[in-house]
């Protein structure tokens, strides 16, 4: 397997290659690449921890050489929240890395699995699939918005508020990932029941956490440690679900046929060809239901927004 991650020796990047440094299966290859002319040290840098996982850095303006032959490709290029700014924010600089990224992936590996870290998900993964579209190498099982610290962080806050073991903490968090858009699916955790104060009190807390680390940090930037934990549970599983293993489902921001809207976070099936299968969210609570509807304005617009910066 090889596993390229673009952004490589930003906040995320460099937390998300050390991760897969030391967590990749024996004989897999990492590709680490970004603007910035540290990337090679990086990669030096790691390559002197034990694992047998063989490492490459890459900078200068072309990622092409980071790319070639890649499986999986994680993009965490771009600029990160500083506070007062949302993730909207971050638009103009991020959508026209995320495209010339993508530009790159379409031609060098256009059968890698992608996933974006890059915010606005919501907006970053639309160009991307409009850029693939152009490209002619468009395969909706094959791109996905990470949007797996939105679960961990729901694993965390509830096994925090009710004393509960959290490897043993399952939530699916639906939608997208910014603001009212992130919805975890609270009714849903086994063997727990929440007060109506305490969903209205979580959902709010899961949905503003990225912000409370933004503010926390004080101008220093945004979540990029728990972030390099959340993309690295999400580009291991990409990889076991391209080697075969059974059963492996996280949720993800994807083209996935919703009712809801072009792209929407749900659990999927991952395999060798990335998405098997979209599944399924399940039964939702009324306080849910109400929620998940009256967020398909704003995804929507999100979406738009990347489609008509490509177009
Ligand atoms: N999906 C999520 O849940 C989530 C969570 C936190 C942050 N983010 C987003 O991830 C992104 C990165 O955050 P960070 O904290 O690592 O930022 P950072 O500033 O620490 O790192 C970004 C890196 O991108 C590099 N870069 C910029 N333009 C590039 C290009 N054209 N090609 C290659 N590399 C380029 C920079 O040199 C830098 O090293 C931001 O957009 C942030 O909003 C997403």
């Amino acid at each position: 397997m090889k596993v390229a991650v673009l952004g490589a020796a930003g906040g995320i990047g460099q937390a998300l290659a050390l991760l897969l440094k030391t967590q990749l299966p024996a004989g897999s290859q990492l590709s680490l690449y970004d603007i910035a002319p540290v990337t090679p040290g990086v990669a030096v840098d790691l390559s002197h921890i034990p694992t047998a996982v063989e490492i490459k850095g890459f900078a200068g303006e072309d990622p092409t050489p980071a790319l070639v032959g890649a499986d999986v490709v994680l993009i965490s290029a771009g600029v990160a929240r500083k506070p007062g700014m949302d993730r909207s924010d971050l638009f103009n600089i991020n959508a026209g890395i995320v495209r010339n990224l993508i530009e790159k992936v379409a031609a060098t590996c256009p059968k890698a699995l992608v996933g974006i870290i890059t915010n606005p998900v919501n907006t970053t993964v639309a160009i991307a699939a409009e850029v693939m579209k152009k490209a002619g190498v468009y395969d909706k099982n094959r791109l996905f918005g990470v949007t797996t610290l939105d679960v961990i962080r729901s694993e965390t806050f509830i096994a925090e508020l009710k004393g509960l073991n959290v490897a043993d903490v399952k939530v699916n968090v639906i939608g997208g990932h910014s603001g009212v858009t992130i919805l975890p699916l609270l009714s849903q955790v086994e063997g727990v029941t929440f007060s109506d104060e305490e969903v209205a009190t979580m959902t709010t807390r899961i949905q503003n956490a990225g912000t409370e680390v933004v503010e926390a940090k004080a101008g220093g930037g945004s979540a990029t440690l728990s972030m390099g934990q959340a993309a690295c549970r999400f580009g291991l599983s990409l990889v076991r679900g391209l080697q075969g293993e059974q059963g492996v489902v996280e949720c993800a921001y994807v083209d996935g046929g919703s009712e809801h809207a072009e792209f929407f976070a749900q659990p999927v099936l991952l395999g060798k060809n990335g998405i098997e299968k979209v599944l399924p969210y399940g039964e939702v609570s009324a306080f849910e239901a109400n929620a998940r509807d009256s967020m398909l304005d704003t995804l929507k617009g999100d979406i738009k927004l990347g489609v008509d910066f490509v177009k």
